[in-house]
């Protein structure tokens, strides 16, 4: 038996409600368009969770909406996402298919087969599609392409769709880089290549187009590395990065002399296009 709350929840809250409930026993969530679907085990605070949703939505300025609460039986949390995540269209060129339906592809546009399983990745959210709309206008077909932090490996099939030359993808996560590398599989991409592990396997200069959707932290973090691995002229594509980051970003790209090319935004999240200086 399970408690189920559904709440109205604004796509810019989505996030924050998700992440602030996960200290207070959130076993499962549905992301059901406007409404999410939480719940929580018999014996969770829900007192405590219906305070820090208060806290959440008053601290955004926003109006709680109306909780519902109700028991559910035992069920199949992955059989009951998989009935929300069907086919859709992302960029302009691409359209997302899961593993598991069988839908004809649109006229113009390139299949993703997915099935992103436990990692980040299914293409709904923001910051995957800012790094797939900026990929689509910056790839190029002589690119050695690295996709840091893959997840379930779709932006690094979209660039190899796009007509990169060889694609590399890498996350930290070896349960992300075993359903990465079985979505490559699946789209038969053989040139895209995947291993556990990040940046600091790479060889020096070797990096035509770099593509990070990750966090502002990981990103400045990792800046050095960045420099070191990208060719001379290199592109960077960095996602994941809070409005309030953006100075953050913007101030260690002026410190490698990294020029910026072009920013994208959507709801709370920004994306960049930086170049490496070619000296
Ligand atoms: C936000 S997800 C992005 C997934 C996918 N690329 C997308 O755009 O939908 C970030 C991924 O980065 C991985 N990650 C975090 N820090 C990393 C690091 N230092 N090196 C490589 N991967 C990292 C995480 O495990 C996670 O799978």
């Amino acid at each position: 038996m399970w408690t189920q709350i559904t709440l109205e929840v604004p796509d810019d809250l989505k996030d924050a409600v998700v992440g602030e409930l996960s200290d207070d026993g959130v076993a499962g969530v549905w992301d059901d368009a406007t409404r999410l679907v939480l719940y929580f085990a018999p014996n969770a605070d829900l007192q405590n969770v219906e305070r820090r949703l208060r806290d959440i939505f008053e601290r955004a300025h926003v109006a709680l909406p109306q909780i519902s609460r109700c028991v559910v039986e035992d069920c199949d949390w992955t059989e009951e996402w998989k009935k929300s995540y069907t086919s859709f269209a992302i960029g302009n060129d691409f359209f997302v298919i899961p593993s598991w339906v069988d839908s004809p592809v649109p006229v113009g546009r390139l299949p993703i087969r997915i099935d992103p399983g436990q990692a980040f990745g299914t293409g709904t959210h923001e910051t995957t599609q800012l790094t797939m709309e900026l990929l689509e206008r910056w790839v190029e077909p002589h690119h050695l392409v690295l996709d840091v932090g893959t997840g379930s490996g779709i932006l690094a099939l979209a660039s190899r769709l796009l007509g990169a030359r060889q694609v590399v993808a890498c996350d930290i996560d070896p349960i992300a880089v075993q359903v990465a590398t079985a979505n490559i599989a699946r789209n038969n991409e053989p040139e895209v290549w995947t291993f556990c592990g990040s940046v600091d396997a790479i060889a020096g200069g070797t990096i035509h187009l770099l593509l990070g959707n990750l966090t502002a932290d990981v990103i400045l973090a990792l800046f050095e590395e960045f420099n070191r691995i990208l060719a001379r002229s290199g592109l960077a594509i960095f996602s994941g990065i809070l409005n309030e980051q953006r100075e953050d970003v913007f101030d260690t790209c002026r410190k490698f002399r990294f020029a910026i090319h072009e920013e994208m935004a959507r709801g709370e999240w920004l994306a960049f296009v930086v170049q490496k200086h070619g000296a």
